[in-house]
Parts: C-alpha cells; sequence; structure tokens
C-alpha cells in the first residue's frame, strides 16, 4: 500500500456533502490524507467529518459554493489555517439540469450546469496555483472527476455532456500549462453509478436495455472508484499528467 499511501498529503475535496465526494473523503483519509471537505449542505458535511474524526482520521469541512470566488477563497483560508497548504485538489462538485434537450434548456439552465461543473474547476486550480505558488511548493495535484459523458452520450443531458468534455479538454490544456508550476492534472471519467446526478438514467423506465450497452453489465459502485482515485491523487501517478482515467465497465466501447 505505500505505493498509494496519502500520508503526509492534504487533499481538498469539492462536492464532497454527498455521492462520490464523500465517499472520496473516506477512501482517501483512509489511505493517510488529511482531506477538508467543501459543498454548500454544511450538516452533510459536518457528519461526514464526525464520522472520519470518530475512525482516527483527520479531516475538516468549509461550506464551499463553487460559482463564487469569495466562497471559493474562504474555503482554502480554512483549509490552510487547519491542516496547512493544500497539496492535492478533486475538482468533484457537478450538476445536472434534469432531461432536457438542447431546445429544452434555458440560459438559467446552461448557466447554472456549466458554472459548476465547468468554470468551478477552473477557478479554483487557478486559486489552487497560486497558493502553491504564494507556499513556495514545488509539487501539487489537481484530480478533475470528468465523465465518459465527455466523448458519449445519450438524449437529454445536453449541457452536462458539453461540460464534461470541455473539462476533459480543461485537463489536458492544464496539464501542459501547469508543469512549469510542478502541478499534474489528471482526470478521472467514471461511467453510470448510482447518486443523485445519474438517478434521472438509473431509475428510467428503459433501464434494462441500457444496462445491456454497459459490456460488464452492470452499473459501478463507489468501491470501483477507489484504486483510480487513489492512483490518480496519490505519488503513485507521479508520472501521469493529462491523462484520463475510464472506470466504466467498458461503457465506451459498447457496441453503437
Ligand atoms: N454518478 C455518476 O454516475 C457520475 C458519473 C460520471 C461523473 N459523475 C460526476 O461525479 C461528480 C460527483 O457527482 P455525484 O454523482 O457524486 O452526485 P452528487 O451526490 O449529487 O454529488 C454532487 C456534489 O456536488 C456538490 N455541489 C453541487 N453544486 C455545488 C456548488 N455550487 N458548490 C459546491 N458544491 C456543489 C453537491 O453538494 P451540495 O449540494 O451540498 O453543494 C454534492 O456534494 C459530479 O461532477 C458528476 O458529474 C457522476
Amino acid at each position: 500500500m505505500t505505493t498509494f499511501s496519502m500520508t503526509g498529503k492534504h487533499v481538498a475535496i469539492t462536492g464532497a456533502s454527498s455521492g462520490f465526494g464523500h465517499h472520496f473523503a473516506g477512501v482517501l483519509s483512509a489511505a493517510g490524507a488529511k482531506v477538508t471537505l467543501g459543498a454548500r449542505r454544511e450538516d452533510k458535511l459536518s457528519q461526514r467529518v464526525a464520522e472520519l474524526t470518530d475512525a482516527g482520521h483527520s479531516a475538516c469541512a468549509a461550506t464551499l459554493d463553487v460559482r463564487e470566488p469569495d466562497s471559493i477563497k474562504n474555503f482554502f483560508d480554512q483549509a490552510e489555517s487547519t491542516f496547512g497548504p493544500v497539496d492535492v485538489l478533486i475538482n468533484n462538485a457537478g450538476v445536472e439540469s434534469g432531461a432536457k434537450t438542447y431546445a429544452m434548456i434555458d440560459e438559467e439552465d446552461w448557466d447554472f450546469v456549466m458554472d459548476t461543473n465547468l468554470k468551478s474547476a477552473w477557478r479554483m486550480s487557478k486559486q489552487f496555483t497560486e497558493r502553491l505558488q504564494a507556499h513556495k511548493l514545488k509539487s501539487g495535484n489537481i484530480v478533475m472527476v470528468s465523465s465518459i459523458t465527455d466523448r458519449r452520450t445519450i438524449k437529454g443531458q445536453f449541457p452536462y455532456a458539453i461540460s464534461k468534455a470541455a473539462m476533459t479538454r480543461m485537463t489536458e490544456v492544464m496539464a501542459l500549462e501547469a508543469s512549469r508550476y510542478g502541478i499534474r492534472v489528471n482526470a478521472l471519467a467514471p461511467g453510470y453509478i448510482p447518486t443523485d446526478v445519474s438517478t434521472l438514467v438509473v431509475n428510467s423506465p428503459n433501464v434494462d436495455d441500457f444496462v445491456k450497452g454497459i459490456p460488464m453489465r452492470r452499473f459501478g459502485d463507489f468501491a470501483d472508484l477507489d484504486g483510480p482515485i487513489l492512483l490518480l491523487a496519490s505519488d503513485a501517478s507521479s508520472y501521469m499528467t493529462g491523462s484520463v482515467v475510464t472506470v466504466d465497465g467498458g461503457h465506451v466501447c459498447g457496441s453503437l
């Protein structure tokens, strides 16, 4: 396990009040990380921090709205005052706008999804980079939580899939530009795993046909992401940057 050890690393996770972020907080702290959890629902964050500290881990929470620059600044301030500079940033916060096509969404839907899923990842990463330089740290690590909708999609995921496609591209461009600061940037691209974000697909009447399109014939579980998130967040991936790690039971290879 030393290859994937997170001992001595301070990890900041956005969207940690539920779903993947909530789960990653447990996986990374069990591997030795100090974790700072961010999201808007303070009660859920406090509950998760209590669970982790009761289990003997080092965790704290700070309210975070990734659409608000002041909230991002406050999040990093609180993270640093508790555990010192952040070493690893996980840009995980994300939303979708319901089963709407491009003809059904309005300006508000577009802005809500693109701002939360895409612009926020740039805002968070820029703030992370500036602070890393201010602390004169020589290395940092950013993990984007993208999706297989970055390259294949279904009807009704209009702004969501576009935000994820752009996020994967952001990963590649940022990897190129961030090397000079000693920062690696990679993305995790999960397939469908039951959470609030995937509920429309997982609970759809056509779910059986949908699952037949996944070569492994099942949705993913949170545990399927444990190895991949540890790989990307730890020094086990020290020669990886600009990579996209797909974890989808083969879904993107499914027959057309
Ligand atoms: N589930 C899947 O099948 C799947 C597949 C591929 C990729 N993903 C991606 O995985 C990531 C996590 O989603 P999930 O599936 O775990 O769904 P989830 O349980 O709904 O988690 C989304 C998280 O994002 C947070 N969030 C939303 N808006 C935010 C904002 N403005 N500021 C800060 N935090 C915000 C939510 O917290 P608050 O509401 O408390 O702010 C919540 O913790 C998303 O980026 C999603 O696109 C999911």
